[in-house]
């Protein structure tokens, strides 16, 4: 344990950059207690804790998150809504069990260090199976981080920000998060939109999903972290050239193992039901055909 002398605060500040420090930890004084408290008091590379403060510097403060401030992502049969696990349902998960009533999301706005809100800066939690997964994007930049819980991980009430006693025992490391390969389905953008998750709405503005739309065919997207790869290759023009479904958006495969298929693009609801037409048949199968050949190896040991 490491008791923190003002020399190694200015020296941890200066190594850290002062916005980042700052906004972590307010007060000195809070700085020695929490130090106390905390084995990582100056994080080491590799770290959750190092990662935190390297993604806040691209995405301002990191909220303090937590599966109770999520929304039940709704499990309805014939529209009237259920609370118990089902064997089919009307808008099914696209990955993962398809009619689980328990799954939440949740979004929290990014801020400036001063408190005051960041418009294209956007956190999304997603909260199934015990997990608590987290991906925030700065639209204007492109900057885009994962984080997830360590297993059996504290998702709900008081779970430790990177401020908190805790973090390191809560939240992966980086490579561990990286290992899950996020961006192999996350891959046209930061955002997937389904029926079913696109059903809870933006807390702002109801109108909208909870979801942003933000892709477009150069919408930037970079990955923040050490050992996080880059989204994969996107095709190089003439490989899939004059097919619509680079049109408007980059490439996104469907896995074969998701609940619905890239064939199935016409569940897709609002917005999307642009792509409900029979014109872009052969362009999907064009797609599906490249997406298989990239055998892409969505979890790591698979
Ligand atoms: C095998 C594919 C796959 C992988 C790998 C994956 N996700 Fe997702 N994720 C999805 C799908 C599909 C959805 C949309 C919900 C649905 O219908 O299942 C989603 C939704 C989300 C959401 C809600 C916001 C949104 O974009 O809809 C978050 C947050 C999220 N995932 C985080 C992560 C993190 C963090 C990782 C890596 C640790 C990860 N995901 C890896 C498929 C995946
Ligand atoms: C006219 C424009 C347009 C065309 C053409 C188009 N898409 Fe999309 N697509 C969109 C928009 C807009 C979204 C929502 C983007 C976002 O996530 O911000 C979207 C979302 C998606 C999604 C949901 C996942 C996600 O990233 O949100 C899939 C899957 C998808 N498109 C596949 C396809 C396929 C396959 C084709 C070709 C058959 C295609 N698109 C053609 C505009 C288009």
């Amino acid at each position: 344990m490491r008791s923190l002398t003002k020399a190694s605060i200015t020296a941890l500040a200066i190594g850290l950059g002062l916005t980042v420090f700052s906004t972590l930890w307010p007060k000195e004084e809070y700085v020695s207690a929490k130090a106390e408290e905390t084995d990582t008091a100056i994080p080491e590379p590799g770290t959750a804790l190092y990662h935190a403060y390297q993604v806040a510097k691209e995405l301002g403060p990191i909220p303090k998150f937590t599966c109770s401030d999520a929304v039940v992502i709704p499990i309805t049969q014939n529209g009237v809504q259920v609370t118990e696990e089902v064997d089919w349902c009307d808008n099914p998960a696209v990955f993962g069990e398809p009619c689980d009533p328990t799954n939440r999301v949740g979004r929290y706005q990014g801020t400036y260090e001063n408190g005051d809100p960041r418009p294209e800066v956007i956190f999304l939690t997603f909260c199934r199976d015990g997990g608590l997964g987290v991906i925030g994007h700065n639209s204007e930049t492109g900057a885009t981080a994962f984080f997830s819980i360590e297993e059996g991980g504290r998702s709900y009430g008081d779970v430790p920000g990177p401020n908190d006693p805790g973090y390191e025992k809560n939240w992966q490391p980086p490579a561990v998060v990286a290992a899950d390969n996020c961006y192999k389905c996350h891959m046209a953008d930061p955002w997937l939109h389904t029926p079913w998750i696109d059903q809870v709405r933006n807390p702002e503005n109801p109108k909208e999903s909870i979801i942003p739309y933000t892709a477009d065919k150069t919408s930037p997207y970079y990955i923040l972290g050490d050992g996080f790869d880059q989204p994969l290759p996107q095709p190089a023009l003439d490989e899939l050239k004059g097919n619509s479904c680079i049109k408007c958006h980059r490439v996104q495969c469907i896995p074969e193992f998701f609940n619905y298929e890239l064939g199935d693009i016409t569940t897709l609801t609002g917005p999307l039901q642009l792509h409900y037409t029979d014109k872009m048949a052969d362009d999907l199968a064009a797609l599906n055909a490249w997406c298989k050949a990239q055998d892409i190896q969505y979890f790591s040991g698979k």
